[in-house]
This record gives structure tokens, C-alpha cells and sequence, in this order.
């Protein structure tokens, strides 16, 4: 049976199209009233996480709530982590907390990896079958992993953080744990995205949410040819999306990963993007999560601006997750706006 919508499908796969797709990073979430209500009923985060069935429901919340273009499986990137042996909580109002972190060449030894990480998200899986079900071909279904140097991060720091120190120190003092560390993530990744796109999703995203901590160089070494690895892996069985959040610095070494599509964000404008990626590169984004704060009018000349700026080939979203704060009404304004636009 083929997807009712399927225009995410067809701008990935080069086609020409009328306007651009759009979905939204975040989407499913607590700009949601009925987020919020099925997260009040739960003990966390993570529970909600691991249930399959709740999976499912909350991944169609915005497709039915805000009619969008595709929907994203509702999970989460340190999923990961957990399944190589560092589990994780989500503390409330201050985000991921590791009480294990990398520290020695012998704690990325006793982690798993690969296949035998990737066969304990077993719930991942099923909530990608149950939310088959329930979508019901109505647009296609996103997965996602975190990018290996974005996990990095986490399993070695143990928390967010505004500068990675702790983890960028590493790449400093340790670069051979370092690579040895990312190197596992990208087998687990490769292995985990494979059972994902073999459960049914259409395209996969990777969040390398933490790349504009580093700098171009650094870059080039510790997170380009994990990327490449994971992209060569992937790209003929599913495409394959990059969201390298603030690493303007390497669009270049970016697009010439070759994945079928590049999220930026709202650092870099499209102008610039297209000088370095031809007008045939798919892009994703990049609208500022704030313009969404604004009035109808503002939103739908800013959504109008962005489709223009960008023009064919690109993927109409925001250039980092919607913000939980942001007016339900005022998201619905941004999707029909782009939803109203048309390739002239
Ligand atoms: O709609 C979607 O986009 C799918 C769901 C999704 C979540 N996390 C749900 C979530 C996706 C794609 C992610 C990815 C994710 N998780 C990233 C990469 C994307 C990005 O934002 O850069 C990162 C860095 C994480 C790690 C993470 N998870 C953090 C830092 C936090 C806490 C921040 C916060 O907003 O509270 C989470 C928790 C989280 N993941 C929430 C949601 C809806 C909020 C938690 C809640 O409901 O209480």
C-alpha cells in the first residue's frame, strides 16, 4: 500500500514538487496539551519512552493536531547510551543525567555495542510497528539517532552543558579513547538505525545537536567520518538526513557527506547554504523557534521568506526543536503557511 502523502519522500528523492514538505523538530511534545496529559498520567520521561503503545499515540498527536508532512517516532537519542550500559534519568526542569560516565580506555571496553546494543531496544521497535498501525500510510514515519559525537558527549560529561568541556577535554588529553568511544556509538547507531528502518520508518534523521561546540578542525576529526560511515551504511536502504546544529564552519565537509538531505539551522541563511551546496542539496529548516512568538502576520512573511530564500529542494522546519513554550495557535499559523506556499 502507498503513503497518502509521500511529498517528504519525493523532494528526498529529487522529484519536483509544488511546495515544501514541512514537519518540526519536536513536534511531539509539550506544545501539546495532549502531551501534557499523557506525560501527567506516567511516573516519567522514560517510561513513556519505553512504552510501546504510548509511543504511538503521542508520535500521532501532531500529525492529527497540526496536519504536518510526516511524523517523527517519539523517543529519544540517549536510548543509546542506555543500551550500551550507561543508563540515564530525566530529571525534571534540568534535563539527562548519566551517575555513569567514560572516563578510561577500560570503561569503553566494558561497554556494549553494535548489534548486541542495538537487539535491547526492542520497545523502540514495536512502538515503530504499533505506530504503523496507527498511522496508516497518512504520511511517512521519521526515525532518528543522536550523531556519534553528540552522544559522545553525553557519555563522557554526564550532562548537558553550554561548553562540553569535560567532553572536549577528552578529545584534547585522550584522543584514542576518544575515537575508540566513537567509533562503538557508530557501530551501535548503524545497527540500531538498520532494525529501525527494517521495522518500517521511511527516512532517518541524526542530531549532531552539540557540533557547534567544536570547531572546523575538530570537526573534521571527531565527528565528520563517523557521520560518513553511518551515511555510506544507511543511504541505500533509507535516506538519510543530517541536522548538524551550529556547525556552519563545515557545510562543506557536510555536504560532501552526501546524505540526501542537510538540516541547518538559523546561523547559517540560505543564500550562504546554497553557495556551498548548489541549488540542488536537499536542505531542511531553519526558521528561528522565536519567530513563533511573534503575530500571524510576521510568522506566515517569515515562513514565505524561508521557502523563497531556500527554493526547490528543501524541507520546510525550524532550525532547532520547537520551543515548549511556544502558542499552539501560532505553530498551526506556521505549518498552513507553508502549507499555502507555492514553487512560482
Ligand atoms: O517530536 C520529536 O522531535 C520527537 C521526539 C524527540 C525527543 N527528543 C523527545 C523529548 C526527539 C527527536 C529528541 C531528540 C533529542 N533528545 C535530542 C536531539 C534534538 C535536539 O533537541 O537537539 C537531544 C539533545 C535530546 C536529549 C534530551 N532529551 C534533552 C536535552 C532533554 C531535556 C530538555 C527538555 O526539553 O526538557 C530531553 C527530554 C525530552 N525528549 C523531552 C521530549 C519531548 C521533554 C521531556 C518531557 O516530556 O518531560
Amino acid at each position: 500500500m502507498a503513503l497518502h502523502n509521500d511529498l517528504l519522500l519525493r523532494v528526498l528523492r529529487g522529484e519536483k514538487v509544488e511546495r515544501p514538505p514541512i514537519w518540526l523538530m519536536r513536534q511531539a511534545g509539550r506544545i501539546l496539551p495532549e502531551y501534557r496529559a499523557v506525560r501527567e498520567r506516567l511516573s516519567g520521561f522514560i517510561e513513556l519512552v519505553q512504552s510501546p503503545d504510548l509511543v504511538a499515540e503521542v508520535t500521532l498527536q501532531p500529525v492529527d493536531a497540526l496536519d504536518v508532512d510526516a511524523a517523527i517516532l517519539f523517543s529519544d537519542i540517549l536510548v543509546v547510551p542506555e543500551a550500551m550500559g550507561l543508563p540515564y534519568e530525566m530529571v525534571e526542569a534540568r534535563g539527562p543525567w548519566f551517575p555513569k560516565t567514560i572516563e578510561t580506555m577500560a570503561d569503553v571496553d566494558s561497554l556494549i555495542s553494535g548489534d548486541n546494543a542495538a537487539e535491547r531496544l526492542g520497545y523502540v521497535y514495536d512502538g515503530i510497528h504499533k505506530t504503523l498501525t496507527a498511522l496508516n500510510q497518512r504520511v511517512p514515519l521519521i526515525g532518528f539517532s543522536g550523531a556519534p559525537f553528540t552522544l559522545f558527549c553525553y557519555m563522557v560529561e554526564g550532562k548537558g552543558s553550554k561548553t562540553f568541556s569535560k567532553a572536549k577535554k577528552m578529545l584534547y588529553t585522550r584522543p584514542d579513547i576518544a575515537h575508540k568511544l566513537l567509533q562503538k556509538i557508530t557501530d551501535t547507531i548503524i545497527a540500531y538505525l538498520r532494525q529501525k528502518i527494517k521495522s518500517g520508518v521511511n527516512v532517518v534523521q541524526i542530531f549532531d545537536s552539540w557540533a557547534g561546540v567544536l570547531d572546523s578542525a575538530s570537526y573534521d576529526r571527531f565527528s565528520i567520518p563517523y557521520l560518513r560511515q553511518i551515511n555510506e551504511a544507511l543511504k541505500d536502504s533509507c535516506p538519510v538526513i543530517l541536522f548538524p546544529k551550529g556547525a556552519w564552519f563545515s557545510l562543506q565537509a557536510l555536504h560532501d557527506i552526501g546524505s540526501s538531505g542537510l538540516g541547518i539551522d538559523w546561523n547559517i541563511d540560505a543564500a550562504y547554504a546554497r553557495t556551498i551546496t548548489g541549488p540542488y542539496k536537499v536542505l531542511q529548516g531553519n526558521l528561528d523557534p522565536c519567530v513563533l512568538y511573534a503575530n500571524e502576520d510576521t510568522i506566515s512573511q517569515e515562513a514565505n521568506r524561508m521557502c523563497n530564500d531556500f527554493g526547490p529542494c528543501h524541507i520546510a522546519n525550524l532550525g532547532h526543536g520547537v520551543y515548549p513554550d511556544t502558542p499552539l495557535e501560532n505553530v498551526k499559523h506556521f505549518v498552513n503557511s507553508v502549507k499555502r506556499f507555492r514553487y512560482s
